[in-house]
């Protein structure tokens, strides 16, 4: 086999055999296949795609490049959930102690943040102390202990992916529906659950803006987990949006504790209670969603979700006193508002560019090696739809450095627009794909 042949027919849009998938990704974790020939090959899968199959294999290619967490020591239903990505998503805070505080395990690996969107392990090290780097036994001792950890990345879990997404990164090939499938999807098999939920984000603040490509993307996913037979739910969420009012790490951290305490926004609210009532649904918890709304509404009315929050920040070496006292949380030094230059409502607003200007801000990574500063962010005072007045305040900038702060809001003025006439407020939960 050699690599150019398979190029090619990619190239000219033929279907290619597992084997050969199999040889593009072992050569290049081997170091035997350059990155020109992988980057060559990635823009023709973008280009012309994959099938079921493909696809398939692909993910199968990923997952076989490294370790598979083994979870049988922990006894239970495991269940897993996923985000494909977004700005101010803040749901894992929230949903992974709700599911445990009902019982389920969760053995949680997350991601730091990808491109314009965070990431959940960049927002846990913004606690105090807080430990992403366990070993397997711990992070199974854990989960065994008290039902759930959160982590980066354990043993040598899907190196292909890691070396593949930072070609895509700069060859214009991250959206890609079988890539991205495949990307996402390795690392949760190899993750080890035996239920997975996926949170797959729509809109201008996604990978994938289109509502029809999303719900290609979400079934993909599906079928793929299926085919490893885990128990597969997703859930089709809107990303026009940031969701919640915070994006910034510590600002996020802030966030989730309020909505674990009953407060907090409202859109935030309603996915976290969506996403963990389909978690316990698949975990089998309750008969149907309903009773699943039920329960989680109850979990965070009488506060065993906060609890299981402070066992989970403790437990991994952090302070748990921030969720009693949030100034213990790093804060940024200085603070700036951007406010309406006219009278109106909040038309449009380009949720990629917030989660930029949020990177500008020193939230995220422009370049890999870079280090986050966790204080800093944006707050969202006003939501697309809602009545604004004339210099009314539209967002808050939390920064540490005034020429960054002021580069953030000329994005942030350029990327959210007022019309005169009324706007309807977008509908978060679009679609349950099971
Ligand atoms: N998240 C991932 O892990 N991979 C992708 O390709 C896109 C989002
Ligand atoms: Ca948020």
């Amino acid at each position: 086999m050699r690599a150019y042949d398979i190029i090619f027919k990619k190239r000219w849009n033929e279907i290619l055999s597992s084997s050969e998938i199999d040889f593009m990704v072992k050569g290049f974790v081997k170091g035997v296949i350059p990155n020109y020939q992988m980057s060559a090959f990635l823009m023709a899968v973008a280009i012309n795609g994959m099938n079921t199959d493909e696809t398939l294999s692909l993910t199968k290619s990923f997952v076989d490049s490294g370790d598979i967490i083994d979870l049988s020591s922990i006894p239970g239903i495991k269940v897993d959930k996923h985000s494909s990505g977004g700005v101010g998503d803040t749901t894992t805070l929230v949903v992974a102690p709700i599911v445990a505080a009902a019982e389920i395990p969760v053995a949680k690996m997350s991601g730091r943040g990808l491109g314009h969107s965070g990431g959940t392990i960049d927002k846990l090290e913004s606690i105090p102390g807080f430990r992403t780097k366990i070993s397997e036994d711990d992070f199974i001792k854990q989960v065994k202990d008290i039902g759930i950890a959160i982590v980066g990345k354990i043993g040598n879990v899907v190196p292909a992916d890691k070396l593949i997404y930072a070609l895509r990164d700069v060859t214009a090939t991250v959206d890609s529906l079988p890539l991205i499938a495949s990307s996402i999807m390795s690392k949760k098999i190899a993750g080890g659950s035996d239920a997975i939920v996926l949170d797959v984000k729509v809109g201008s603040g996604a990978f994938i803006e289109d509502e029809k490509e999303v719900e290609k993307l979400a079934k993909i996913m599906v079928n793929i987990g299926k085919g490893f037979r885990k128990k597969m739910r997703a859930v089709i969420t809107d990303m026009s949006q940031p969701l919640g009012n915070a994006i910034g790490n510590s600002l996020e951290v802030e966030e989730a504790i309020k909505i674990l305490k009953g407060n907090g926004s409202s859109d935030l609210r309603e996915v976290c209670i969506n996403i963990a009532a389909n978690m316990l649904l698949s975990g089998q918890k309750v008969k149907d969603l309903k009773n699943g709304i039920d329960l989680t509404e109850e979990i965070l009315t009488s506060g065993r979700g906060l609890q299981k929050f402070k066992q989970l920040i403790s437990h991994q070496g952090g302070n748990s006193n921030i969720v009693e006292d949030l100034s213990l949380l790093p804060k940024a030094q200085y603070e700036d508002k951007l406010t309406a230059d006219s009278n109106g409502f909040i038309k449009k607003i380009d949720c990629k560019q917030i989660g930029i200007a949020s990177i500008i801000l020193g939230a995220g990574r422009e370049k890999k090696e870079d280090i986050i500063d966790s204080s800093v962010g944006i707050v969202m005072e006003k939501r697309l739809g809602d009545n604004v007045k004339m210099k009314e305040k539209i967002c808050t900038i939390y920064g540490n450095d005034f020429s960054k702060i002021e580069e953030a809001k000329k994005i942030l003025k350029k990327t959210i627009e007022i019309s005169e006439k009324r706007v309807s407020k977008p509908i978060l939960i679009k679609k349950i794909i099971d």
